[in-house]
């Protein structure tokens, strides 16, 4: 197989044989939709963590060249790649981590439930993959409409009767990222020091940024609560419209799916106190989905935490999230079931 030049295409696993499937530790890790804007970066980065043995990379167009150029690089996962639809399964089958950025992104003018039509099918196909080759793999959605691939994502699971909700993570770290950014520019401080807790979901209103709660603990004026609020549910628009047409985010994505990943992964390991933002399937609102923070560990999310107190500018903030959320969750359900 041309895309895959591993040591067992010339006869063995290597002189001192030590490279089995990547080595004795480390997670597999698939990435779908791999030759994107955002996989070839993501690529890039899972291919440098030390916690990922073995890297697949799977797309309808272009992993031949993206696994040959990521693959020369000298770190410890073993990459392979995987091409169109007949080798979706070979792809995912033994893998641990499934991370999906396959999708169309937007254009200026556009919202992300304008990508709902063509990147509905595509998280439908995938899912359907993924549960008959990989139930038990955590999975992370970055297809865009987020707060609607999850819910379809789950109801292609139910069907399966492969669902488990601690498994299913939509990614939503890229709005933390920037709520961080911002908020330490506002507070002139370094951007690794702040922590912005981040809920509801992933697009314009549902993105609620709890200032009340940043840490280290400070407070805002009125004005300042109204920019940042503003520049963090609108911080997907400003990257579409500064590209103008050439596509959204993807470098920060990378970096912040990463981010998210590692956190997953290091959660499998069994490390405690990890704790990140994701829209997970949820009791903490009467919504079926919604984001806020997880602990995450052996199994996947094993902890909820609440929204903790809110102030009456995020209480209302909270109760337009719930409403757009509520139909998009609806939206993603009623496509699988119709
Ligand atoms: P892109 O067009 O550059 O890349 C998408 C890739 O998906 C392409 O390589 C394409 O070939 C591939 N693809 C299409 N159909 C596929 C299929 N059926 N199976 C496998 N791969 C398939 O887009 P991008 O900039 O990488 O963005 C990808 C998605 O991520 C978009 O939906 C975008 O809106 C979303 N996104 C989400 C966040 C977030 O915070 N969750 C952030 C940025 C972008
Ligand atoms: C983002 O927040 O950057 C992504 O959801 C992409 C987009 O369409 O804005």
């Amino acid at each position: 197989d041309p895309q895959n030049h591993q040591m067992e295409d010339i006869g063995s696993l290597g002189r001192l044989n030590c490279r089995a499937k990547g080595g004795a530790s480390g997670f597999k890790v698939a990435i779908l939709g791999a030759a994107g804007g955002i996989g070839q970066p993501l690529a890039l980065l899972m291919k440098m963590n030390p916690l990922v043995s073995v890297l697949h990379l799977y797309d309808v167009v272009n992993t031949p060249g993206v696994t040959s150029d990521i693959s020369h690089m000298d770190t410890g996962a073993v990459v392979r790649g995987f091409l169109g639809q007949q080798q979706l399964e070979e792809a995912l089958i033994g893998m641990e981590l499934v991370i999906i950025p396959a999708g169309v992104p937007r254009k200026p003018g556009m919202t992300r439930d304008d990508l709902f039509n063509i990147n509905a099918g595509i998280v439908k196909t995938l899912c359907e993959g993924i549960a008959k080759c990989c139930p038990n793999a955590i999975v992370n959605v970055i297809s865009n409409p987020v707060n609607s691939t999850v819910p379809i994502a789950a109801e292609v699971f139910k069907k399966a009767g492969t669902f488990d909700p601690k498994r299913l993570l939509g990614v939503t770290m890229l709005d933390v990222v920037r709520a961080n950014t911002f908020v330490a520019e506002v507070l002139g401080l370094d951007p690794r020091d702040v922590d912005v807790p981040v809920v509801g979901g992933h697009a314009g209103v549902t993105i609620l940024p709890l200032l009340s709660q940043v840490k280290p603990s400070c407070s805002f004026t009125p004005k300042e609560v109204d920019y940042l609020t503003d520049r963090i549910q609108n911080g997907g628009t400003e990257v579409v419209e500064a590209k103008a047409g050439a596509g959204s985010a993807t470098l920060s994505m990378a970096y912040a799916a990463v981010k998210f990943a590692d956190a997953c992964l290091r959660g499998l390991r069994g490390d405690s106190g990890v704790v990140e933002c994701a829209f997970v399937a949820s009791q903490v609102t009467e919504l079926p989905f919604f984001a806020s923070k997880v602990r995450l560990g052996r199994t996947g999310v094993e902890e909820i935490h609440p929204l903790g107190p809110l102030n009456e500018y995020e209480r209302t903030g909270l109760e337009k999230a719930k409403k757009e959320l509520a139909a998009s969750i609806q939206k993603g359900v009623t496509f699988i079931r119709k």
